[in-house]
């Protein structure tokens, strides 16, 4: 533990949830002890503070309503399995999603996923199957020994490490994986047959908290439909659907100038919108989350805090300008505690 994060992050968390000089003066004396740890309640300070650190997240209105699941104590595979299930459950909530994390003992369990759901990709001659993006753990699981139906849509399997021990991997409950077949509401796109699951969990990235790293920390939100229309169903690396929907919209792909691709960007964002709408399952459109980044900012402002932000990351791919955001300077200066990038396991 560095001290001088922690003596920060003790000041912070008396100020803002207002302790007294006494509880301060306490906490510092009992961090001097060899066995002191943040408690649960500090833990779930900092880690709603992190979310309103990050920089590149423009859902942050909501930082303040992260639920947090303390599990430091589970140092067993399969009990870290049932927690991450218990995770998935609670935050998918039949489709009503509820923004969450689960802290795992810092530095003793490690999750090799990305996202704890999230498609497999394979590389065949015919090209990639599956998630591009997902090539490279998908060989790892089937090194472990797991195998995939290899379909464009295989859920990954949950891999678990404790300690220095041989990672384990899990197959996710097929109940637990809610999934949003894509659907247009005027146009026919069942003959594409794409689909997203619910709740994107981040499982990659280590909680920074008082000088601690929670390498195994998992947090969810819900959808920006951007993310998924623009983004993993469009990015031609990805699942590069944007000619078959022009196809299909009947749109003159021969030259650049028809806007072929902004067309197709549009009606397949307007299905995933309509999709999870239909399907009851939470998502925002780009516009609504530009403003209640608006809001976020005006509330910040008045508890006399700067907002930072990494602007690239903030602006959304669709019409990036009709966001006040786009013409907006914004530092991107990093505030602890936060979320951060870490090396990967494998
Ligand atoms: N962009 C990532 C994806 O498409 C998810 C990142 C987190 N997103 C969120 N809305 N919390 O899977």
């Amino acid at each position: 533990m560095h001290k001088q994060e922690l003596n920060e992050f003790l000041h912070l968390y008396k100020q803002e949830m207002k302790q007294s000089e006494q509880w301060l003066e306490n906490r510092l004396h009992e961090a001097a002890e060899p066995s002191f740890s943040l408690t649960t309640e500090e833990l779930t300070y900092g880690a709603r503070v992190a979310w309103r650190n990050s920089n590149k997240c423009i859902g942050r209105l909501f930082w303040n309503s992260l639920t947090v699941f303390d599990q430091r104590h589970l140092l067993n595979e399969h009990e870290i399995f049932e927690a991450l299930v218990k995770h998935i459950d609670y935050a998918t909530n039949n489709g009503k999603i509820r923004p969450a994390i689960t802290l795992f003992d810092p530095g003793r369990v490690r999750i090799w996923n990305h996202q704890l759901i999230r498609y497999a990709g394979y590389e065949t001659a015919k090209g990639i199957v599956g998630d591009s993006d997902s090539v490279g753990f998908t060989k790892v699981c089937e090194t472990l020994g797991w195998q995939g139906a290899h379909t464009n849509y295989d859920v990954l399997p949950l891999v678990i490490q404790v300690d220095d021990r041989e990672p384990l991997y899990f197959d996710l409950p097929k109940e637990s994986v809610l999934e949003v077949p894509i659907i247009h509401p005027v146009y026919d796109f069942s003959g594409l047959n794409m689909k997203w699951y619910a709740v994107p969990i981040i499982s990659s990235m280590r909680f920074n908290v008082a000088g601690v790293d929670f390498q195994a920390a998992p947090f969810n939100g819900w959808y920006m439909g951007t993310e998924i229309g623009a983004r993993n169903l469009a990015d031609t690396y990805r699942y590069n659907f944007l000619p078959k929907v022009a196809e299909i919209v009947g749109l003159n792909t021969t030259f650049n100038a028809s806007l072929w691709k902004d067309r197709a960007l549009v009606e397949l964002n307007i299905a995933v919108l309509h999709s999870y709408k239909n399907a009851g399952v939470s998502i925002v459109d780009h516009h609504t989350a530009a403003q209640q980044f608006q809001l976020f900012q005006q509330q910040e402002r008045a508890n006399s805090r700067d907002v930072t932000g990494n602007w690239v990351w903030l602006v959304p791919p669709l019409s990036p300008a009709t966001a006040e955001l786009y013409h907006e300077p914004i530092a991107n200066t990093i505030k602890k505690p936060n979320y951060f990038y870490q090396n990967g396991p494998y």
